[in-house]
């Protein structure tokens, strides 16, 4: 996977809300890189700044109140948080195309699905609007939309949530796009319909080598569609790698805990504790208050930064139990509740 150029850096990305409350620090510094046809999953509790890191990529993020602040966001080797509002929309759609949650919200319930798609492919391409129709047919079929010359003609409501879904992401391919940005895009569906959509998305994936963003706080969905991780946690990354290293070797104490939310054996065990307020992050590491392993300099200072666990380049943790120097009977004193190391522990 890194002997090729990324597709897209995501470098230091800082997004700011500017509210009457106060500046909301949403996105704080988050970097990772996504490679040709892979997929890459965000992850994190509510509020974690999943959203609004993908809203940013591309600009869609509502500004104001939103700002970009600081950080690059390189595509193809243009930064796109300062690329002209003419660039961006040539690269949106075209070459970087959004699956959002909610299908309704996506669909202009006033026209046929068959005018929406074909103005997504007209947007894109010099076609004609006879062999837009006829592409938008095909795209339809290839979403899974079962006779689609007789569908084509029917409105958004015409449709169930799933097959709304399929139509969104039709739209989405209409471009050809080298990359999707998918922002929890099967939340809403139930789970028949979310395996569907997801073996539907790996398909069109693998038939069109296209990367893929997927946002979601469903780790199972993860460990079915990933390659490589981002944890999110309070606007920063706390751990990012592949997939494998993520499941069986989780670093940092916040993606362990994520881990143990899995519904096992007893249930369910929520981590205990919420996300630190974006309007006033507290000193040092963001996690401190709820974490298990704190010790007295993870309360002061800057959160830690992200730095290779156990000197893999490609497995990063923000933790100040893995730096230089660290005191490794830290690591590997018992934590103050039940083991959630025991995910880990074929080393
Ligand atoms: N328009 C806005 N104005 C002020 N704050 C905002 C705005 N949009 C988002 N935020 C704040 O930014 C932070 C990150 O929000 P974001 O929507 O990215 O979270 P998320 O990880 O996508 O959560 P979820 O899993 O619920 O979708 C949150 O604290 C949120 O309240
Ligand atoms: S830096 Fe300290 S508080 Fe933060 S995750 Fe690591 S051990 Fe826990
Ligand atoms: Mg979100």
């Amino acid at each position: 996977m890194t002997d090729t150029e990324p597709l897209l850096q995501v470098r230091n990305l800082e997004t700011q809300f500017h509210t009457d409350e106060g500046i909301v620090r949403a996105v704080d510094g988050v970097s990772f890189d996504v490679y040709p046809g892979e997929t890459v999953c965000i992850v994190g509790e509510s509020g974690s700044g999943k959203t609004v890191t993908i809203e940013s990529i591309t600009r869609i993020l509502q500004m104001p109140p939103g700002e970009i602040v600081g950080g690059e966001v390189i595509f193809d080797g243009i930064d796109l948080t300062t690329a002209s509002e003419k660039e961006i929309r040539r690269i949106r759609g075209d070459r970087i195309s959004h699956v959002f949650q909610n299908p309704q919200g996506s669909l202009n319930p006033v026209y046929t699905v068959g005018a929406q798609i074909r103005e997504a492919i007209q947007a894109n391409r010099d076609v004609g609007k006879k062999a837009a129709r006829e592409q938008a047919i095909e795209l339809l079929d290839e979403v899974g939309i079962p006779e689609a010359g007789a569908r084509i003609d029917d409105y958004p409501h015409e449709f169930s949530g799933g097959m709304r879904q399929r139509v969104v992401i039709a739209i989405a391919l209409a471009g050809e796009p080298d990359l999707l940005l998918a922002d929890e895009p099967t939340t809403a569906l139930d789970v028949t319909i979310e395996a569907q959509i997801i073996d539907l998305l790996l398909r069109l994936q693998e038939e069109r080598d296209m990367a893929i963003v997927f946002v979601t706080h469903d780790l199972g969905v993860v460990a079915e569609i990933a390659d490589r991780v981002v944890v999110m946690y309070a606007s920063k990354v706390m751990e990012q790698g592949h997939v494998h290293e993520i499941f069986d070797r989780p670093a940092h104490p916040y993606t362990r805990a994520l881990l143990d939310c899995l519904p096992g054996p007893d249930g369910v065990t929520p981590i205990e504790g919420t996300l630190p307020n974006p309007l006033d992050h507290p000193d040092g590491c963001r996690f401190a208050a709820r974490c298990e392993y704190a010790i007295e300099p993870c309360f002061v200072g800057e959160h830690p930064s992200l730095l290779p666990a156990d000197g893999d380049e490609d497995h990063l943790v923000s933790c100040l139990l893995y730096r230089d120097g660290h005191d490794e009977s830290v690591i590997d004193r018992e934590p103050r509740r039940a083991d959630p190391f025991a995910v880990g522990d074929d080393t």
